[in-house]
């Protein structure tokens, strides 16, 4: 296992949600202080790995060693088939029975190590296995480290979309070691800063400015950084949750970019990636609110210019009726309007009611005047 880097303070960001309170520990080299730290923030005697065929290889070695060392009997690692298209119910099936084969009381605590996917799942059997049993959280992508592992939304898939069948189970703790991201393919690294801008966008006109100089994925990896960054977002989703846990009001804030951003996923048959197209959904909505006056040109301008210099996309080439055939069906349509999250100025957005028919117009002149 890798050392911690002496030289990067870890970062520790405390939530209080109304169901539970926890801790989110970020820094470099730190997954051999899960144990301790799930020993600290959950007790019980045994614990069981839930890991995918990718990450399992990597880490489950090093992060069941640390478990056994804080003195926890180690049930035999459950791993599932890496990718989005096993996040189904067949697959939480198969874990929910690995579990009862493991025997883990009420009293055990479920690790759940891997990206969003590993995430939603490993949350959502904790959260159905006995009535709720404790999950630590260990991130291992920039998109579960920011966003996904924090907060408590877990979830599988179902045939009619994405996340349609869920529970909002807080983890015990979680540990997000950035060293971790130094393995993740550069393409899917990048992809995930798009969340990373969406967040500085909501909360950090700081953050825009810095990532805007200086993308997040350029040269080489920078571990101090990496850890100032995922911590700064980690607190502003903090400060979001804290405030509404179950996304009755500001929580829904945080879907900034994604109604224009799902339905681009969509299209594509979700070929592209998630953090692409929400840069894309992004800067479509920004140039659109500036056009209907929602806010100033020049805020719309920076959020273009940061998502350019991270390397991603500004637009889509998808036709204006397939997309907003796509935006129709999104989740939180109301009748022939949208609630669609728009940016007031750097550091604030809100949400607001939008005529599907008003959107496809300010869209329909993005699409023409886009530069793709
Ligand atoms: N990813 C959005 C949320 O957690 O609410």
């Amino acid at each position: 296992m890798s050392e911690k880097n002496p030289e990067v303070r870890t970062r520790v960001v405390h939530v209080s949600a109304a169901s539970r309170s926890y801790d989110v520990h970020v820094g470099a080299g730190v997954l051999g202080e899960v144990g301790a730290i799930a020993r600290a923030a959950a007790g019980g005697s045994r614990c069981c790995v839930i890991t995918e065929t990718n990450v399992g290889p990597l880490y489950a070695d090093a992060v069941e060693a640390s478990l056994a060392a804080a003195g926890y009997g180690v049930a035999e690692r459950l791993t599932f088939p890496a990718g989005e298209e096993h996040k189904t119910l067949a697959t939480l099936g198969a874990l929910l029975e690995g579990l009862a084969e493991r025997e883990l009381t009420r009293d055990d605590v479920v690790v759940a190590l891997g990206g969003g996917v590993t995430g939603d799942m490993g949350g959502l059997a904790a959260a159905l296995y006995l009535r709720g049993v404790r999950v630590v959280q260990v991130p291992t992508s920039l998109l579960a480290m920011v966003d996904s592992s924090v907060g408590g939304k877990t979830a599988v898939d179902l045939a009619a979309g994405k996340n349609l069948v869920g529970a909002f189970w807080q983890p015990a703790a979680v540990v997000a070691d950035v060293r971790c991201l130094l393995t993740v393919p550069r393409d899917l690294l990048v992809d995930s800063v798009g969340e990373v801008v969406k967040h500085a966008v909501l909360a950090d006109p700081a953050l825009l400015g810095d990532l805007t100089g200086r993308p997040l994925v350029a040269g080489e990896p920078d571990e101090a950084r990496l850890v100032d960054v995922v911590a700064k977002n980690v607190s502003i989703k903090r400060d979001v949750v804290d405030a509404d846990e179950r996304e009755s009001g500001i929580r829904q804030t945080l879907n900034l970019g994604h109604t224009i951003g799902h339905a681009i996923e969509a299209a594509s048959g979700f070929a592209l990636g998630h953090g692409s197209c929400v840069a894309a959904g992004l800067s479509v909505v920004a140039r659109a609110s500036a056009r209907a006056g929602w806010c100033p040109d020049d805020v719309a301008d920076a959020i273009v210019r940061c998502v350019a210099a991270q390397g991603l996309p500004t637009g889509t080439d998808v036709p204006l009726d397939e997309l907003m055939r796509y935006v129709a069906h999104d989740k939180k349509r109301h009748d022939d309007s949208v609630n669609l999250v728009v940016p007031e100025r750097l550091g604030a957005a809100r949400v607001r009611r939008v005529p599907l028919v008003d959107l496809g117009a300010l869209v329909a002149h993005d699409l023409e005047g886009a530069d793709l």
